[in-house]
């Protein structure tokens, strides 16, 4: 394999940083990912020493992409949900430029997985509208219609109807275990938080991805929606995999 179809994707998380070079015409690692501990204070400062420690352990050098689990406005980081409140307002892309001389990409978690399902993983073969969402500490959200993503949709953060919350404090992996719900308490909140989304979007295919979507068997079965509804194809690999396709498209 030649370097020239390689990409490299970082993904930030609330909990580990990860990153892979990434094989562009496969849609898959093209090397063991490294990940390290995001640091307990996850200010700019220590995260992005982390992102160009991962950078530097694999000597990368080229355009990569990076995701945030946040809104991205053009490389501007617009809110800071699970991470420390200063990223507000840093333009994320602009700084890893300048640091790394290489060109950065930087795009939302959920927004890349999304990009990456959309290409290679459980959405590869479906048209029309896919929404992609991940369940973790929060619930991230891709919207694509045929192939085309809508940025930044921040469905984790609708409020369903008769509740106060927002649907991530209800309905996400993290609001399961720190509340030791049983799967199938789990699946009723996803199921309000799913039939609301299809209600309004009319999806042709709901995509579950996250650490979660690897035990879909214990509550994906228990939904009830007129919608397919599948794991993701990629597991959690989708955010590297999706920052380093769109870093690329970019440079083409
Ligand atoms: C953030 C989203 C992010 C999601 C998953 C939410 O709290 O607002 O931007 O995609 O968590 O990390």
């Amino acid at each position: 394999m030649t370097t020239t179809t390689q990409g490299f994707g970082i993904d930030i998380g609330g909990s580990g940083i990860k990153g892979a070079p990434v094989d562009l015409t496969r849609g898959e690692f093209a090397a063991e990912r490294i990940r390290i501990d995001t640091p307990d204070e996850s200010t700019p400062g220590n995260v992005i020493a982390v992102a160009l420690e991962v950078l530097e352990q694999f000597g990368w050098t080229g355009p990569f992409g990076c995701t945030f689990p946040g809104i991205v406005h053009h490389g501007v980081i617009r809110s800071a949900a699970n991470v420390d409140k200063s990223w507000i307002g840093v333009d994320l892309e602009k700084e890893l430029t300048e640091r790394t001389g290489q060109q950065a990409t930087i795009l939302n978690d959920a927004d890349s997985a999304g990009v990456a399902e959309d290409r290679f993983g459980a959405a590869a073969d479906v048209d029309g509208l896919v929404i992609v969402t991940t369940l973790g500490t929060g619930i991230g959200s891709a919207v694509l219609h045929n192939g085309v993503l809508l940025p930044n949709t921040e469905f984790g953060h609708l409020h369903l109807p008769h509740h106060h919350h927002e649907a991530e404090k209800y309905a996400a992996a993290s609001v399961r275990e720190d509340h030791d719900l049983s799967w199938e308490e789990w699946a009723e909140r996803l199921q309000e938080f799913y039939a609301h989304l299809e209600f309004i979007f009319s999806p042709d295919l709901f995509v579950v991805g996250g650490g979660v979507s690897k035990k879909a068997d214990k509550y994906l079965h228990l939904l009830d929606l007129a919608t397919p509804i599948v794991p993701a194809g990629l597991r959690n690999d989708g955010g590297i995999i999706g920052a380093a396709l769109t870093a690329a498209e970019r440079s083409r």
